[in-house]
């Protein structure tokens, strides 16, 4: 793999801050944009923009098939079993709400749903705001001592009042990734439905939505070198099919009348309003970076940038770094420093060292279910200052 070839494809990558070439490494908050990605935007903001399933004029006729052949793209990707089970949202976040929201109406007191101790907020929260329709437990699965799901305990937390499973394929926090084939099956065994948050694997991990068996499978366009704006819900076509929809207007509409409104087919009972059609497009040229990249080349380079950073990390007297499980990620977020004003030293001039710790406190800090206080150290804004 020639990775100054694949430097030269990111235009942002050119760019110096305060001086210095930009270093980022905040990945899986967001990655960056490979040119072909910014060139589809571009493009059909200044050829092809009409608003998709409204017109039969010719501008409307190709936004909608370059929407359309996205889903597509998408469903190949991910194999799932046809277009109409992937809904475009606005990222993992509204795919998991929109999920809890539909499916969720389901739900009656003391129902329980099984999460685990590294989830994300977006897969915490949304199932806490069903408490506003009924008494809700959440059972939160543990992590052993190097950051591996307790597959036991998660085992042990199904019983006839559990309705939904939920839990992430790889950690933001940990970059554990968790056995989602076996999961599903032991939520299966129960006749339980998985929702997995793919958020932190579809940039890394070949997804087979048919082979894991899950029910529902979300992630971002903005973490896979795609536009912002722009997620995909994936779901079981007989589960879409008998959920009510999440939000109205607009596309998920057959016939609207004051009296009584019948709703679209799938996938539009889902995309109310009107989409974020060029983001969409252009998600389908990230897909083309990446299987053109290949998967296997992208594994192969961050596991040995993980290998080199955690040495490196290693050597830090007092640095601890969290998940440590087998087979992880390449991801490094979640690191206790018991001297931090050495580390800061370290990695930034001293005399910007309150200015750093002030803004990633404000910018980044935030409370880690799995411990404590986390931060994801904002690389690129510290090598720039
Ligand atoms: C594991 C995980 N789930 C969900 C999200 C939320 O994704 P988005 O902000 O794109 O909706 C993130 C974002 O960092 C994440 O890492």
């Amino acid at each position: 793999m020639d990775i100054n070839r694949i430097r030269g494809e990111f235009p942002i990558l050119d760019r110096k801050v305060n001086g210095k070439p930009l270093i980022y490494l905040d990945n899986t908050a967001t990655s960056q944009t490979p040119r072909e990605v910014v060139e589809a935007i571009t493009r059909m903001y200044e050829t092809t923009k009409a608003n998709v399933h409204r017109g039969v004029h010719t501008l409307s006729q190709e936004a909608t098939d370059l929407q359309e052949a996205s889903r597509r793209r998408i469903q190949r990707y991910i194999n799932a079993a046809a277009p109409e089970e992937i809904i475009f949202t606005r990222g993992t976040t509204e795919a998991i709400n929109l999920v809890a929201a539909s499916y969720g109406q389901r739900f009656r007191d003391g129902d329980e749903i099984i999460l685990t101790v590294m989830e994300h907020h977006a897969n915490i929260v949304p199932w806490q705001l069903l408490g506003n329709h009924a008494d809700i437990k959440l059972r939160v699965v543990d992590i052993r001592e190097n950051g591996e799901l307790d597959l036991e305990q998660y085992r042990s937390l199904f019983n006839d009042r559990t309705v939904m499973a939920a839990f992430c394929h790889v950690s933001n926090v940990l970059g554990t990734v968790n056995p989602v084939k076996e999961m599903t099956a032991i939520a299966h065994a129960h006749g339980v439905p998985v929702l997995v948050d793919g958020a932190q694997a579809s940039p890394h991990l070949r997804i087979d939505v048919r082979d894991l068996d899950c029910d529902f499978y979300t992630f971002s366009s903005h973490k896979m070198y795609g536009p912002a704006g722009v997620g995909v819900l994936y779901g079981r076509r007989s589960l879409l099919e008998e959920m009510p929809p999440y939000q109205g207007g607009g596309e998920m509409i057959k016939h609207v009348s004051f009296e009584k409104t019948t709703f679209a087919d799938l996938p539009f009972k889902f995309e109310a309003g009107t989409p974020d059609f060029v983001d969409i497009a252009a998600f389908d040229k990230a897909i083309d970076f990446i299987e053109r990249t290949g998967l296997d080349n992208i594994e192969r380079q961050e596991q040995e940038l993980l290998a080199y950073a955690t040495e490196r990390l290693n050597e830090i007297a007092g640095l601890t770094i969290y998940g440590n499980a087998p087979g992880k990620s390449a991801v490094i977020f979640d690191i206790t420093i018991q001297e931090e004003q050495e580390i800061v030293a370290i990695v930034v001039p001293k005399d910007k060292k309150t200015e750093i710790m002030q803004a990633i406190s404000s910018a980044h800090g935030m409370d880690s279910p799995a411990h404590g206080v986390a931060f994801s150290l904002p690389v690129d804004g510290i090598m720039g200052l």
